[in-house]
C-alpha cells in the first residue's frame, strides 16, 4: 500500500510534468529563405542553419527562389504543422499582410529577419532584425562625397544597379543615396536598372549601360557585391578598367568584394552584415516565452574602402 507522503509526491511529480517537458521540448522554427542569389544570401543562410544546431532549435528550412509566392506557401505550411515560431527574409516588402493575419490568428509569433515588410497592423509581426538599408545606401554616397569634393570635374555621372524590384534593400539602398548626394549637383545619377542582386543580371545590365555611347560613364553604384563583381566582368570586356576608368561603389563585405578591392577593380565595398543567426535563435527563444523585445533590432556595420582590403581580408568571415 502507498502511504500518504508517497501518493502526494507521485501527485505533484504529475502535475509538474506538462511544464517540465514544455521546457524540455526543442524550440521548432519555421524559417522562409528568400533563396541563393548571392555570396551574401549563402552566408545567412549557413549562419542560421549553423546557429539552429548550436542553440538546440529545430529548424525547419524552406528557399523560395526569390519568389513571394514560395514564401506564402511555406508559412502557410509551417502554420499547419504549429511551429512555435516562424521567421522569414520577404523577398519583397508588400502583400504579406494575408498571409500574416493567418499567423496571428494560428498564435504563432512572426519575426522578420534581414528585411522588412510594408504592412497595414505592425502587430502582425513581432520584430525586425537586421540592417538599416537606408543609412547603407547613405553612407555609399558619402564615401563618393568625399572622393568628389577632390575630384576637379564638372560631372560624376553614375549609373545604379538595383537590387530586386520592390525589395526593402532595393528600395531603402536607392533612397538613401539620393538623398545624401543631392548635397552635390556635380554627382548625377543618369542610368538605374534592377540586376537582381545576381553577379549573372548585373552583368548583363552593365553591358547594356556601356552600349549606350551617349554619355560617360564615371562612377558604378551597385546595392549588393555580387552584381558589383558581375558588372566588373562587363567593364573589363569592354577594354575599360574597373575601379580606375570606372570608379565602383557595392554594398555587403563579402569575400569575393574584399578580393576585388585587393586587385584594385572596386573602390568600396559598404558593410551589411548576414550572420544573422546566434542573434536570431535567441529572439526566437524570448519571443517564443513572451518576453518584451525590441520592435526593431539593427546591427552595427562598417565602410570598408579598397585601402584596407589587403589587410582586412584575412579577417573577414563571410
Ligand atoms: O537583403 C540583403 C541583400 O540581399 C544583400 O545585400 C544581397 O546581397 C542579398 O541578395
Amino acid at each position: 500500500m502507498m502511504n500518504r507522503i508517497a501518493r502526494r509526491t507521485l501527485l505533484a511529480a504529475a502535475l509538474a510534468l506538462p511544464a517540465l517537458t514544455a521546457l524540455a521540448a526543442p524550440l521548432t522554427l519555421g524559417f522562409s529563405q528568400v533563396g541563393a542569389e548571392s555570396e551574401w544570401r549563402t552566408a545567412n543562410s549557413a549562419s542560421i542553419k549553423a546557429a539552429a544546431k548550436e542553440a538546440g532549435v529545430t529548424l525547419k528550412f524552406a528557399d523560395a527562389q526569390q519568389k513571394q509566392e514560395n514564401q506564402v506557401k511555406a508559412i502557410r505550411s509551417y502554420i499547419a504543422q504549429k511551429v512555435d515560431v516562424i521567421a522569414f527574409s520577404p523577398v519583397v516588402e508588400s502583400g504579406w499582410d494575408t498571409v500574416l493575419k493567418e499567423a496571428k490568428a494560428a498564435g504563432i509569433p512572426v519575426i522578420l529577419t534581414d528585411r522588412a515588410v510594408k504592412v497595414a497592423d505592425e502587430s502582425l509581426y513581432v520584430t525586425f532584425i537586421g540592417s538599416d538599408f537606408v543609412e547603407e545606401g547613405r553612407k555609399a554616397a558619402r564615401w563618393l562625397l568625399e572622393r568628389a569634393a577632390k575630384t576637379p570635374s564638372a560631372a560624376l555621372n553614375i549609373v545604379e544597379l538595383q537590387g530586386t524590384v520592390g525589395s526593402a534593400p532595393a528600395l531603402d539602398r536607392k533612397r538613401g543615396f539620393e538623398e545624401v548626394i543631392k548635397a552635390n549637383p556635380k554627382l548625377q545619377i543618369i542610368r538605374s536598372q534592377s540586376g537582381e542582386f545576381t553577379r549573372a543580371k548585373g552583368k548583363e545590365v552593365m553591358e547594356a549601360f556601356l552600349k549606350q555611347r551617349d554619355k560617360k560613364i564615371d562612377v558604378l553604384y551597385a546595392h549588393n557585391d555580387d552584381m558589383a563583381i558581375g558588372a566588373i566582368q562587363a567593364i573589363e570586356e569592354a577594354g575599360l578598367k574597373p575601379g580606375v576608368d570606372i570608379v565602383i561603389i557595392s554594398i555587403d563585405g563579402v569575400r569575393g568584394a574584399f578580393e576585388a578591392m585587393k586587385a584594385g577593380k572596386l573602390n568600396v565595398t559598404v558593410e551589411c552584415n548576414p550572420l544573422l543567426g546566434p542573434q536570431l535563435m535567441a529572439l526566437a527563444k524570448e519571443v517564443v516565452a513572451k518576453k518584451a523585445v525590441e520592435k526593431r533590432i539593427t546591427v552595427n556595420e562598417g565602410v570598408f574602402p579598397a585601402e584596407v582590403a589587403a589587410k582586412e581580408l584575412p579577417n573577414r568571415k563571410y
